[in-house]
């Protein structure tokens, strides 16, 4: 059992302090508990379940399993809310939200006497809100993943949230499935409890977050359901009391090697592009700047080696039934910083050296016989990204990473919902779709609309996948070549404002190029032309959003948020 020390928030801090805690005694004992309760480590706990959050369904469980590590401790635990965001309920984006979250994280773990603090969530934008927010008030903290879901099965055909949810609709929408058939698909893609059961954003930051060092290792993939995930919880709530009382903080953890330990585990995963975008705004946090230079140095170093969805074939159960992170992290060790320090006092390397042993098995595989061999994720330059741009290599068409074709524009996500499917719309599978001021200011809230459908048309004609551009996100869990995070965005006025219909655009993967192929000086033109965006009205969270809210390649953060950069990556 860990010592009972290590009070410095359990304190407090305003004007006579023998009255403060005589006051917290008062409230302490309100809820239950006798008058020593206080005279120990407290522990908080972030409770992100909702009646909105089937992710986080599982959440009075592992309260109620770390609770009990923290008492077997000798601590005491004390959970609390915050608010709670689920991709599907989220209006009109949870990337919206995500920073309104990370700054309710960290306020309250500030404002609230505990001495450690357990990250509990799993739904996409949870645990870098949380991590964001747990960096920046700067006490000890481990993050516990609710855990994925189990994968489905409909006629004989195994399912999973959401790349199935996709492919599902897409057969739908080309009229392949019935309206009853969907609505069975429907009952099959997320059967239990828990996150995205597919390499999605969920999985790819609870891998991360692992390789990371701020969970224990092992805790990444264990199913939502399992016996092993609320062990898992009840080893976490022990372990943060021995953090409580080492004193051992984000800010020792979350150092550029841990990012880079993670980048490179995104991409040995064949993981969502949106981790770039969080893993740079949790960096942020703690004053490190990524460079997208390298980012794409990771990605041309790593190998695709993990056979899930939306990359390969598996699901999250099978990835947990291999070994999880750890024959992952075996596969790419020559390449991690080793030296990095984890939540368990340990570093990565010595987590590793004390790993179960490896077995045989075929989800993640050898580098010398990867899932997508070379580069999983590139990122683009070019005259239409001046700030960057994203390619999940792994997820697209190879034939389609090198191509020229006319611009076929969609100016919003009004625009699209409204053209796209129109039998007149004219547009062939070799044209390049375009969607303008879907970014951080412009939906707003960067939604993950990049995966624009194919027109009807073509979808009923057999195509399956074109070159897409945008400035928006794309869900983890999609697939398609599809050119994400453009910038600056067409809102904030970068070039992609001034694609027009029928310009010629050239993608160049290998080259790490998009080119808008029109003269400087008629794209300057039309920019000046450009009509700015109204900005007036906004109130309350909105307007602090449209005010503060910084560009993909500095993770979308607020920029009020950010300290002074004093590292990079
Ligand atoms: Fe929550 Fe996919 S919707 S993890
Ligand atoms: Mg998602």
């Amino acid at each position: 059992m860990t010592k009972a020390k290590g009070l410095r928030r359990n304190v407090a801090h305003y004007g006579d302090a023998e009255f403060a805690a005589y006051l917290r005694k008062a409230f302490i004992k309100a809820m239950g508990h006798t008058d020593s309760a206080l005279d120990r480590p407290v522990i908080g706990i972030v409770d992100t379940g909702s009646g909105f959050n089937a992710c986080h369904r599982n959440m009075p469980d592992l309260i109620e399993a770390a609770s009990r590590g923290v008492l077997l401790a000798g601590a005491i635990p004390v959970p609390f809310p915050i608010i709670s965001l689920q991709e599907s309920f989220t209006h009109p984006s949870t990337m919206y939200l995500r920073n309104l979250m990370a700054m309710d994280a960290e306020e309250m773990i500030r404002a609230q006497p505990m001495d450690a603090v357990i990250l509990i969530g799993g739904c996409d934008k949870t645990v870098p809100a949380l991590l964001m927010g747990a960096a920046s008030a700067d006490i000890p903290a481990i993050t516990l993943v609710t855990g994925p879901m189990m994968a489905g099965s409909w006629r004989g055909e195994r399912l999973g949230a959401c790349t199935d949810c996709r492919r599902f609709w897409g057969r739908f929408r080309a009229g392949e499935l019935d309206a009853d058939e969907i609505a069975e698909v429907s009952g099959n893609l997320a059967p239990t409890i828990g996150t995205c059961g597919v390499m999605g954003t969920a999985s790819t930051m609870a891998l991360a977050v692992e390789a990371m060092g701020m969970m224990l290792p092992g805790g990444a993939t264990a199913p939502a359901v399992s016996s092993e995930r609320r062990r898992i919880a009840e080893m976490t709530g022990t372990r943060a009391v021995a953090l409580a009382a080492e004193g051992l903080r984000p800010s020792q953890i979350m150092t550029p090697a841990a990012f880079e330990n993670a980048f490179r585990t995104v991409m040995a995963a064949g993981g969502s592009t949106n981790a770039i975008i969080h893993l740079t705004a949790m960096a942020g946090r703690l004053g490190i700047q990524v460079d997208l230079a390298s980012i794409d140095r990771y990605g041309r170093e790593t190998p695709v080696l993990v056979d899930l969805k939306p990359s390969g074939q598996g699901y999250m159960e099978d990835l947990h039934n291999a070994g999880g992170l750890a024959p992952i992290l075996r596969e790419i060790r020559d390449s991690l910083r080793l030296d990095a320090l984890t939540v368990t006092g340990q570093t990565l390397g010595e987590n590793l050296d004390t790993a179960p042993a490896a077995w045989p098995q075929n989800v993640v595989r050898t580098a010398a016989d990867p899932v997508v061999a070379g580069e999983g994720m590139v990122v683009l330059g070019g005259n239409l990204a001046p700030g960057g741009a994203i390619l999940k290599t792994a997820a697209a068409t190879p034939a389609l990473l090198k191509h020229r074709g006319r611009a076929v524009v969609f100016e919003s996500l009004a625009d699209l919902a409204e053209r796209l499917d129109d039998p007149d719309l004219d547009v062939t599978a070799d044209d390049i779709l375009v969607l303008k001021r879907a970014g951080p200011i412009g939906a707003p809230g960067m939604p993950e609309a990049g995966y624009l459908p194919i027109p009807k048309k073509l979808a009923r004609a057999g195509v399956k996948d074109m070159v897409r551009i945008s400035d928006a996100r794309m869900s983890g869990t999609a697939f398609g070549t599809i050119v994400l995070h453009i910038s600056p965005e067409a809102a904030a006025g970068g070039p992609l404002l001034a694609v027009r219909n029928g310009d010629m655009i050239a993608l160049d993967a290998s080259a790490r190029s998009l080119v808008l192929e029109v003269a400087p000086e008629e794209i300057a033109r039309r920019l000046a032309e450009a009509v700015p965006e109204p900005e007036t009205g906004l109130r309350g969270y909105a307007r602090l959003y449209r005010q503060s809210i910084l560009q993909a390649e500095q993770g979308c953060d607020f920029d009020f948020c950010l300290p002074e950069m004093t590292a990079r990556l």
